[in-house]
């Protein structure tokens, strides 16, 4: 067989990526992080717009360098079509449109949630690839789903997020305690070096297979504000305790919905996916449920987790065998579901 070359392009919140991938081997992935927004405690979306216009073309030009091949070799372009930030999406969607057009490739769409989940079926030497059915835990910064994944296309959502989204927990926790934007890699740091069992944050009462983060959030904030009037050091002082305990609190919740959905659907293969899946103790946790549920788990490559390419092109790659191309009127939807 002829081998497959799929550029993805993924723009859809404030990373700009691109990578090429030869059938489902990734030979490029370059992420371009923007560092506008750290200094605003979030994304700011109209400077998130405009730094991808301003790298979109260099992070392609170096995504077919390092993969070492001309763009005339590519056999189809795949985007991010949504969920994500407006404005994001339109600079990745316009640029693979031309692209496509000018190389008369065919064009491909891809859900952003739907690419992360996918990112499983990257041909790597040491990952396994899931089997079909699973139970896909996607944690990112604007999303947390549990998904029940029956082959590459059929994908149902069992439960999700009610308010705020797990990533978002982690980061508004983070800048209650003075970290910069996005807080959750800070807080994991943190967490390694401090008791988890330290304090006790009350866990949300939501359906079976449903998330809610806003009351821990709160809680958080409440209790921190309070340690603070009677010691002002507070947090200087306990960083890694509070962190571990945060984490462990978060992590205590997903798992437990997680084994609830093994319960419900009698499915005991897990992955996890997005980009809170990077976290190094749900990584562990979930290791560990291999040995005391028998469960079979699925843990991405760490560069796998957070927003990449890599993860557009290899459902570019999927939708391609499939004959399933966009249209070119095809347009970004800022909501779009998995
Ligand atoms: O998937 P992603 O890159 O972007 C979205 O689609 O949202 O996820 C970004 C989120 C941020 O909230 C970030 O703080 C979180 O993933 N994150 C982590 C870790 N690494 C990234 N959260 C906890 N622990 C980590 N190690
Ligand atoms: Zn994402």
């Amino acid at each position: 067989d002829k081998p497959v070359y799929i550029l993805g392009i993924e723009s859809s919140c404030d990373d700009t990526s691109a990578s090429v991938i030869c059938n489902a081997k990734v030979l490029s992935n370059v992420v371009a992080n923007q560092e506008v927004h750290a200094k605003y405690g979030g994304v700011v979306p109209e400077l998130a717009s405009r730094a991808h216009q301003q790298n979109i073309v260099p992070v392609v030009q170096q995504a077919l360098e390092q993969a070492n091949i001309t763009k005339d070799q590519l056999s189809a372009i795949a985007f991010t079509k949504g969920p994500g930030l407006m404005g994001s999406l339109l600079v990745g969607t316009s640029f693979a449109k031309s692209l496509a057009m000018g190389l008369q490739i065919p064009l491909i769409d891809v859900n952003h949630m739907q690419g992360h989940i996918l990112a499983h079926f990257i041909d790597e030497t040491d990952c396994k690839i899931p089997t079909f059915p699973f139970i896909c835990l996607t944690i990112s910064g604007g999303h947390t789903q549990i998904v029940k994944v029956s082959n590459h296309f059929e994908m149902e959502i069992l439960g999700e997020t009610i308010d705020d989204a797990v990533g978002e927990a982690f980061d508004k926790s983070a800048k209650i305690l003075g970290l910069p934007y996005p807080g959750g890699p800070l807080i994991d740091k943190h967490a390694k070096l401090g008791n988890p069992k330290a304090y006790k944050f009350t866990k949300p009462k939501v359906g079976d297979l449903d998330f809610s983060f806003s009351g821990l959030k709160t809680g958080i904030l409440y209790f921190i504000q309070k340690q603070e009037r009677m010691n002002p050091n507070f947090i200087k002082e306990n960083l890694n305790d509070i962190c571990a305990s945060i984490q462990g609190t978060i992590v205590e919740i997903l798992m437990d919905k997680l084994k609830n959905a093994v319960k419900q659907t009698g499915i005991k293969n897990i992955a996890i996916a997005g980009g809170v899946s990077a976290n190094s103790e749900i990584r562990s946790r979930l290791l560990l449920a291999e040995k005391h549920f028998g469960w079979n788990t699925y843990i991405p490559k760490f560069e796998y987790t957070t927003d990449n390419a890599a993860m557009i092109a290899i459902t570019g790659y999927l939708k391609y065998l499939n004959n399933d191309y966009a249209d070119v009127s095809v347009t970004a939807k800022a909501r779009l579901k998995v």
